[in-house]
């Protein structure tokens, strides 16, 4: 790999054969074998992940940064339970790679600064964690998978399903076809809740750079109710619950498939209920065309019931019965058959995040350790990530898409392919592939 690996390896293995000589030198050599790791966007999720990194005791955290000062005391605070290291607090992204050269870099910020941070972070050296969806549009995460293979890093992506033990032992069930030749799946995310109110534009908090935290996004006014987690719900910054739990879906249907992309796209939708200050759709039913099977995706952010079982995951309909994937619920198999029984797993997660990062962080290191492709690579996030994107497109332009997953272009639609990029503020600039 690169010859900044191939120095860490050296520098390890003469230290470790050291150890046995001299006993200070043991802890002297478990030092020098973590990577230097630094987070960017410490709040709910990057800590959930680098609290995983800190317990793999393979990382020495030397930075911690967030364009919100009160981000970072919180972090700090939860993090100082599982590690004495003492990083260096950051603003800017550019400074830490800057000054502190780290080995890891996670990123946990909203998901239109991802693209920039993980580009900037392979370039300077990094292997990354960036979080799902990998950006915004679907020009940025083909700039993503070309800096993450020109730099030579491993670029892992959030989509931690893959490594539930539930998941995987679904995916096996289904794949052996124990479900039968599957012709459908409905993916589906539903919340309770109802119209909500308008919150009025305030001051941003002492303490947050919000020219900062929008960064290559619009400048808009601070609303409390964006930050900190809910810049989901506003397009300018994310893609709705279709871009944020739908992508983890979209990658489920796309783990148990054979087929690499979806080749028609058509999305309708909109805001029936909410009132409130969020731009996002309330309700959205999105199809998707597959040569062998049709999929779906459904969410409602209201009426959330027990009227449907489920309310989270993804339905494979197969010639031998119905087979929900889900994630707290597990797995469930519903036979076609009258004498057939139910067949169901629990899932095993872990405290207090409910979900297997410990792995997927697991998975990260020995991908780099081993000079491999991670499990969930950034090629694969970023073909989920299209697929929630493709959707958010079609429900904006009112038409469905042909997409050439190949190419990477919308068939025959000028206006379709010029969405799938966008204008960044100054002074920053969109990546390109
Ligand atoms: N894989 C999963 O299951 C999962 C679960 C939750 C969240 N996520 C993802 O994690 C990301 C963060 O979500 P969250 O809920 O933790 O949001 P959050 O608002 O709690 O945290 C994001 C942090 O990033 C900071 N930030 C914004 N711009 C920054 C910049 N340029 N540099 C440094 N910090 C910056 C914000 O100030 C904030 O503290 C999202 O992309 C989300 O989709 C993934």
């Amino acid at each position: 790999m690169t010859i900044h690996r191939r120095q860490f390896l050296t520098t390890s293995a003469s230290l470790a054969a050291g150890a046995t000589l001299f006993a200070p030198a043991i802890h002297a050599a478990k030092r020098a074998k973590r990577y230097r790791t630094a987070l960017v966007g410490s709040g709910w999720w990057g800590t959930n992940i680098l609290r995983e990194a800190m317990r793999s005791e393979k990382c020495e955290l030397v930075a911690l940064c967030d364009v919100d000062e009160n981000q970072l005391r919180i972090c700090a605070e939860k993090i100082g339970k599982v590690t004495s290291d003492q990083p260096k607090h950051y603003g800017d992204f550019r400074d830490v790679l800057d000054e502190q050269k780290p080995d890891i870099v996670i990123v946990g910020t909203p998901d239109h600064w991802h693209p920039l941070i993980t580009i900037a972070a392979v370039k300077s050296g990094a292997h990354v964690y960036v979080e799902k969806p990998v950006g915004h549009t679907i020009g940025e995460g083909c700039a993503m998978v070309k800096a993450a293979r020109d730099a030579d890093k491993v670029v892992q992506v959030g989509t931690h399903r893959r490594v539930s033990p539930h998941n995987m032992s679904g995916m096996k069930f289904l794949k052996e076809g124990s479900a039968g030749k599957i012709g459908m799946v409905r993916s589906f995310v539903h919340y309770p809740g109802g119209p909500g109110e308008k919150t009025p534009d305030a001051e941003p908090p002492k303490g947050l750079n919000w020219d900062m935290w929008c960064g290559p996004a619009p400048l808009r006014p601070f609303n409390p109710t964006m930050h900190p987690k809910g810049f989901r719900n506003f397009l300018n910054y994310a893609n709705g619950t279709l871009g944020d739990w739908g992508i983890h879906w979209m990658d489920q249907i796309l783990w148990w498939t054979e087929e690499k992309f979806p080749r028609k796209v058509y999305s309708t939708g909109g805001r029936h209920i909410k009132q409130d200050t969020t731009t996002a759709p309330d309700t959205q039913v999105a199809t998707f065309e597959f040569d062998s099977f049709t999929a779906s995706w459904e969410h409602r952010q209201y009426a959330d019931n027990n009227a449907e079982k489920h309310s989270i995951g993804c339905y494979f309909y197969g010639t031998k019965g119905t087979f929900h994937m889900g994630w707290l619920d597990g797995w469930t198999f519903y036979p076609s058959s009258k004498s057939g029984k139910i067949v169901h797993e629990d899932p095993t997660l872990h405290e207090p995040d409910l979900q297997n990062i410990r792995e997927l962080f697991a998975d990260f290191l020995d991908a780099i350790e081993n000079d491999r492709t991670p499990v969930c690579d950034i090629e694969i996030g970023h073909r989920s990530t299209n697929m929630s994107l493709l959707a958010m497109l079609s429900l904006k332009l009112g038409r469905s898409l042909e997409w050439d997953g190949v190419g990477e272009t919308i068939v025959g639609d000028d206006a379709a392919n010029k969405l799938l990029r966008r204008e960044y503020r100054a002074p920053w600039t969109y990546p390109e592939a």
